[in-house]
């Protein structure tokens, strides 16, 4: 596999690695798409709101610790809000990119990050618990790449239809029978969006 030299470098000398004592907020996430994970640490100025430290330990592969090396290498000494706009695109430019199959590392990393950043808003009463409905599956997918190309299924226009109703998630993917990712996307669909206790079904048509 083809990895630029940003990339091996952060593998090689990840920065700010290692467990937080004390952290204002903490995430762990997991990919479904590989089972790897990341967990990231925020220590926050309470009174300017940026991020004073931050550190994070993986369990995953070398585009796992580079990209989580990167974005925590951008978030370090922002705000929280500007933090919030850091994107999982930001660390695959800053990595010089990432082949295709390892673009998911990026969208891992990039997630954990907000939803540290979430967890200490939702705990510091800066923002309530977000209601789950139509716009949360759409975020969720636009967090699912499609290997083949290392872009995102909405972004790559295959999701046709998205609806919730009575805990019943309904979702109409252009996908054809032959394609071999078909199968992979449906389930990186499930695993995102099980873990909401929202949703009780989850329906997923093809042409
Ligand atoms: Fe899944 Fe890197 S995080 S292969």
């Amino acid at each position: 596999m083809q990895y630029s030299q940003k990339v091996l470098d952060h593998f090689m000398n990840p920065h700010n690695v290692g467990k937080m004592e004390n952290p204002d907020a903490v995430a762990t996430e997991g990919s479904p798409a590989c089972g790897d994970q990341v967990t990231i640490y925020l220590k926050i100025d309470e009174g300017s709101k940026k991020i004073d430290d931050i550190s994070f330990l993986s369990y995953g592969c070398a585009s796992n610790i580079a990209t989580a090396s990167i974005i925590t290498d951008l978030a370090k000494g922002k705000t929280l809000d500007e933090a919030k706009n850091i994107t999982w695109q930001d660390a695959m430019e800053a990595l010089d990119g990432l082949p295709p199959v390892k673009v998911h590392c990026s969208v891992l990393a990039a997630d954990t990050l907000q939803t540290a950043i979430s967890n200490y808003e939702i705990e510091h009463g800066l923002k309530d618990v977000p209601n789950f409905g139509k716009e949360t599956i759409l975020e969720e997918l636009k967090k699912i790449i499609y290997p083949q190309v290392g872009e995102d299924i909405v972004t790559l226009k295959m999701v046709k239809y998205v609806g919730f109703d009575n805990g019943e998630v309904l979702i109409d993917l252009n996908i054809m029978s032959f394609d071999e990712w078909r199968d992979n996307v449906a389930e990186e669909i499930r695993e995102h969006l099980s873990k909401y206790p929202e949703v009780k079904n989850i329906q997923i048509n093809f042409p």
